[in-house]
């Protein structure tokens, strides 16, 4: 499984590039807004700092699948090599996702919630699909459990080419069972892929390691 970081903090995109296990960046309106800074200046200086795959979402002022068509090719113009654009869910949303995938543009259909959903945003042509782990257990539905779905649908199907991609992650948990699972990739804020670093136990072993040494041969 791959792993993307999710977040629109250049500060943090960097120290976890740093890191060499992070291959891609997503974004949404609500990330961007966070930090401040203009909307297509942020994509662009984000797309300069990976080869990898930078996703940049419509930004939802744009409702109907002509607006979005436009407002896609604008994102995607940002930085062809790699830039993937963010459609949200819903019929007007798949309009734009086929008419963008006649044109070369990669997309990814985000605010997928439900194996249906991302049925239908493979058909259409979208490239990854975003499911929201974190927002269904929020309201009470294992997120997890559609990403497992999704994943043995599109393993029936050889001809849908879509990677499936778990977002809304919260936990270390949510991404050892998004692997188990087998998602194509999980998106991750930077926080938990600090986490995900972590235990206790390595944290004494070293500390035990180091005492032991330091009694026999010294600093
Ligand atoms: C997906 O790409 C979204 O940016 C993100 O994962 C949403 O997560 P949230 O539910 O924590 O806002």
């Amino acid at each position: 499984m791959k792993i993307f970081i999710d977040t629109a903090n250049l500060a943090d995109i960097q120290k976890a590039l740093e890191l060499g296990i992070v291959t891609g960046v997503t974004t949404n309106p609500s990330l961007i807004a966070k930090e401040g800074l203009d909307y297509y200046t942020t994509l662009k200086k984000i797309a300069s700092m990976t080869d990898g795959p930078v996703f940049g979402e419509v930004k939802a002022t744009a409702t109907l699948a002509e607006d979005i068509i436009k407002e896609a090719r604008e994102i995607y113009a940002i930085a062809p090599k790699n830039m993937v654009v963010k459609i949200p869910m819903n019929t007007e949303g798949l309009k734009a996702i086929s008419a963008l995938k006649k044109e070369g543009i990669p997309t990814n259909c985000t605010l997928i919630f439900s194996a249906n959903q991302a049925l239908l945003a493979a058909l259409a042509g979208a490239s990854y699909v975003s499911l929201f782990v974190g927002r269904l257990d929020d309201i009470g539905q294992k997120g997890t459990d559609v990403v497992s779905e999704v994943v043995d649908i599109f393993a029936n199907y050889p001809d849908i080419h879509c990677e499936v991609l778990a977002a809304s992650i919260r936990t270390p948990m949510h991404v050892t069972d998004c692997a188990i699972a087998g998602a194509d990739v999980a998106t991750i804020p930077y926080n938990v892929i600090m986490q995900m670093a972590k235990h206790p136990l390595t944290e004494s072993g070293i500390e035990r390691f180091k005492n032991d040494y330091i009694k026999v041969f010294g600093e």
